[in-house]
C-alpha cells in the first residue's frame, strides 16, 4: 500500500503525478531549463563526484551539467525516479563516462550518514529543499532544518535550485531565453520585502502565494540567482540557485 501512494506521489513531492505533469509541460519549462544550464554553466563545483539529491527523472537538469562529473550518486525517494532519469539520461551518460548509482533514499533526514560515507563528494540540492514544508508539516521545524543546512554542509562544495515563492498568475507567457528574467542578488537582499514584490508584480501574480520556508538556506553573503518558473500556464514559481564554495 505505502510502496503504490509513492509510486503516485512520493511523499506528495514527486511519483506518477509530478511525472506526467512534467513530461506534458516539457516546452513551457524549457526557457526556465535554459536559465538553470546558465547558471550551473559558472559554477564550480571542485569535485568529480557529486551528490544530486532529489533529481527525479531530471526533467530539468541540463546534460551538460551531469556530463562534468565521474560519479553521481543520485538519492531521490520517490520509486520512479532512477528507472526514469535512466531512461532520460542514461545513455548519453554511459557514453560520456559518467558512472550513476541511484539510491532510493530520504536525502535530508539521512544527510549526515551520506555525507560520511562519500567525504569528498559535491552535493547539489535539485529542485527539492522547497518541497520539505509538505513532507514535514511543522513549519517551525521546516525553517530550522532547512537554516542548519550551511552548518551540516560546513567544509562541503554545495549548492542548491528550490522553491522559494509559488502561485497563482495572470497566465502570462515566459518569453523564451530571456535573461532579463533572472535576478542576480545575494541571499540577504534577497529577504527584502520590496524584492519579492517586485518578483510577484513581474509575473503577474494574484490571490495568496505559497513561501516555501527556503529563504535562509544560503548564507548572507552568498550571491543567488532567480528564476521564474511556469510550472503550471497560470501558476509560476520563482526559484533560488546558489552555491558555496568550500
Ligand atoms: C520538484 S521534484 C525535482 C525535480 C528534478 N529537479 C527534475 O529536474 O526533475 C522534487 C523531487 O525531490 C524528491 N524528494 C522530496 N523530498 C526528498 C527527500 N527528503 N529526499 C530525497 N528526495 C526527495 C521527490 O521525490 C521529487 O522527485
Amino acid at each position: 500500500m505505502s510502496l503504490l501512494r509513492d509510486l503516485i506521489h512520493a511523499g506528495g513531492t514527486g511519483g506518477l503525478n509530478w511525472h506526467v505533469h512534467a513530461h506534458y509541460s516539457r516546452k513551457r519549462w524549457q526557457p526556465t531549463v535554459q536559465l538553470i544550464e546558465q547558471f550551473l554553466a559558472q559554477v564550480e563545483p571542485q569535485s568529480d563526484h557529486l551528490l544530486l539529491m532529489g533529481g527525479s527523472a531530471g526533467w530539468m537538469m541540463p546534460f551538460s551539467w551531469l556530463a562534468r562529473f565521474k560519479r553521481i550518486d543520485a538519492y531521490d525517494i520517490d520509486p520512479l525516479a532512477a528507472w526514469l532519469f535512466n531512461l532520460r539520461h542514461g545513455k548519453y551518460l554511459t557514453s560520456t563516462g559518467v558512472t550513476v548509482v541511484h539510491h532510493r533514499e530520504d536525502a535530508l533526514s539521512r544527510l549526515p550518514e551520506i555525507l560520511q560515507a562519500h567525504p569528498h563528494a559535491c552535493l547539489w540540492f535539485d529542485n527539492v529543499l522547497g518541497q520539505h514544508r509538505y513532507r514535514i508539516r511543522d513549519e517551525a521545524r521546516v525553517e530550522r532544518e532547512l537554516n542548519e543546512l550551511k552548518t551540516t554542509l560546513r567544509g562541503r562544495s554545495w549548492g542548491s535550485l528550490h522553491d522559494v515563492l509559488s502561485g497563482p498568475t495572470d497566465g502570462r507567457l515566459l518569453p523564451a531565453g530571456l535573461n532579463v528574467w533572472t535576478h542576480h542578488v545575494t541571499a540577504k537582499e534577497s529577504t527584502d520585502a520590496a524584492f519579492a514584490q517586485r518578483l510577484l508584480a513581474s509575473v503577474g501574480a494574484k490571490d495568496v502565494w505559497q513561501d516555501h520556508l527556503t529563504l535562509k538556506v544560503f548564507a548572507p553573503h552568498t550571491p543567488t540567482t532567480w528564476l521564474p518558473w511556469s510550472f503550471k500556464a497560470n501558476y509560476w514559481h520563482w526559484l533560488q540557485a546558489g552555491w558555496q564554495c568550500a
